[in-house]
């Protein structure tokens, strides 16, 4: 029985050896076309441009946003005159007006006025104008129960504030207090605020009027 050339073609795929199939895929490989190598330039150059962008906005942030401070930020400041740069430091008492407008103005009133009934007012307040390791320690650990301001008996609780801000905020805050609507006291400095926290620590309860006229004077 003679072979017809399609039964060839066959027998030949049949028995083709693996150098054959290694050389039919080596042509086929010879015409792919070339792969491109590495990346292309476009988005590289991208890459870079962003990377060069985040780092110098890192940089110019590092040396220019103090840290987003609150503290130290004042947009107040004398822009007026680029060459007469002067820097205009705030007392205590001007950077505690933030941290009241803030905080204590919710209840204490701009007016430092308080509301009758509620919340005591400050302005003229024995307590406010007083031994200071009292006040500090009523913003640190609040305050509960009765309490007499100007002849007038408070009843109700103001919150502890220890956790919510940093000693300089409180002791400008308390600066502030004491020396705005006319009161006249001394400031308060963080180093005190930092003194009280450590001393009373270990407190987790409201403090109480009864108790804080024990302490100082
Ligand atoms: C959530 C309301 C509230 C906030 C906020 C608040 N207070 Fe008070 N504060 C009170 C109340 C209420 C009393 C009286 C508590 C009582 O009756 O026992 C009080 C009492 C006081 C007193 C003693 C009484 C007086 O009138 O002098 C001082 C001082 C004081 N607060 C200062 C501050 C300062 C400073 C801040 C901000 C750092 C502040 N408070 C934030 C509600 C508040």
């Amino acid at each position: 029985m003679s072979a017809t050339p399609d039964s060839n073609f066959r027998l030949e795929q049949a028995c083709a050896s693996d150098d054959s199939i290694q050389q039919v895929h080596a042509q086929l490989q010879k015409t792919k076309p070339e792969k491109t190598n590495g990346y292309s330039m476009l988005p590289l150059a991208l890459l870079g441009l962003m990377c060069s962008a985040i780092f110098f906005g890192s940089i110019y942030l590092a040396h220019y946003s103090l840290r987003f401070d609150p503290l130290v930020y004042n947009e107040h400041a004398n822009r007026a005159k680029p060459g007469a740069a002067k820097v205009v430091a705030l007392t205590r008492a001007q950077l505690g007006k933030k941290v009241f407008n803030m905080t204590c103005i919710t209840c204490h009133q701009a007016t430092g006025l308080g509301q009758a009934g509620l919340y005591p007012p400050l302005v003229g307040s024995e307590w406010a104008l007083g031994d200071p390791e009292r006040v500090v320690r009523i913003v640190l650990h609040g305050l509960n129960g009765p309490i007499t301001v100007k002849g007038t008996v408070n009843n109700n609780v103001m919150a502890p504030l220890g956790e919510t801000l940093k000693d300089e905020q409180i002791a400008n805050a308390i600066s502030y207090v004491r020396s705005e609507w006319g009161n006249n006291a001394s400031e308060v400095e963080p180093e005190m605020v930092a003194k009280v926290r450590a001393e009373t620590a270990s407190r987790k309860t409201y403090w109480t009027a009864e108790e804080l006229l024990k302490i100082g004077k």
